[in-house]
């Protein structure tokens, strides 16, 4: 049986380590994961790289690692990594940071995508890349100019990516996972009040149980990806379907 490949970003916590743990016991999956932090996980399928993804000339430099040239039976990239950034309103918000943010939500992202269909047009089996995006790709937040841009760019790259592609056995996904119980919720509810209108509201997605758990939208991220032909559309929402 040919072996299957799982590029991950953003494993070490929060959504992407629920998926990690998804397709780490999932039968011919091996996985590729890179977050600034290891993981302590001896598993045999599982290879880290320590990259911070907004060192985009690091990121290039590794290109070759992360998509290597063997013939899978298929191919899946999940671009998870991302910051929700400073939040601020626009006109207090630091160049520094923004750049930052717009690396590693936007510019490492689609770097990989392009290295990805680069590195396995030519090849057989299915290719699927996911880029985690956000309702904030389609809905103005004040406080989160840096995270709604990225997002809704990222979006427009994975649409056009898709209707690029002739192939069949390319799929490309923009899928937003809802608001989920992990550290990027902890940081939103811990932004001022004055710089974050919506901060009461976040507060009691906690407060009230209303934050998905990680795990469960690891699974749908799983079950989807898994059944390309039941999710035409580029643009995907967790909460538009249930794992069947
Ligand atoms: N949580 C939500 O409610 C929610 C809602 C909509 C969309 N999302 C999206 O879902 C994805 C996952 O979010 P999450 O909530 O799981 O966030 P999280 O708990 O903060 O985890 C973020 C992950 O990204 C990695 N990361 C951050 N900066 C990095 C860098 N410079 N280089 C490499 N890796 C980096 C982190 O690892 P290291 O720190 O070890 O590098 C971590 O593994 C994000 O794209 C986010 O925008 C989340």
């Amino acid at each position: 049986m040919k072996k299957s490949l799982l590029i991950l970003t953003g494993h070490s916590k929060g959504l992407g380590k629920a998926t990690l743990d998804q397709y780490l016991k999932k039968p011919g999956f091996q996985v590729i994961a890179i977050s600034r932090t290891n993981l302590e996980n001896s598993a045999e399928n599982l290879t880290q790289l320590d990259l911070d993804l907004s060192e985009l000339d690091v990121l290039e430099n590794n290109l070759r690692t992360i998509f290597p040239q063997e013939d899978f039976e298929e191919v899946v990239l999940i671009n998870n990594a991302g910051w929700i950034g400073e939040i601020k309103p626009i006109g207090e918000l630091h160049p520094a940071e923004l750049r930052k943010q717009i690396n590693l939500n936007l510019l490492a992202p689609m770097y990989l995508t392009n290295a990805f269909i680069k590195a396995y047009k030519t090849t057989a089996g299915k290719k699927v890349v996911c880029n985690i995006s956000s309702g904030a790709a389609s809905r103005p937040v004040s406080g989160w100019g840096g995270y709604c841009s990225t997002k809704a760019a990222l979006a427009m790259f994975t649409m056009v990516a898709a209707k690029e592609s002739s192939s069949p056995n390319f799929k490309f996904y923009s899928l937003a996972p809802g608001v989920v119980d992990t550290d990027m919720q902890q940081n939103i509810r811990e932004a001022s009040k004055e710089d974050f209108p919506e901060l009461d509201k976040f507060q009691k997605y906690k407060s009230n149980g209303d934050l998905s758990k990680a795990q469960d939208v690891a699974a749908k991220i799983e079950f989807m990806l898994s059944h390309v032909e039941k999710f035409p559309e580029v643009i995907q929402d967790v909460r538009n379907f249930e794992v069947a």
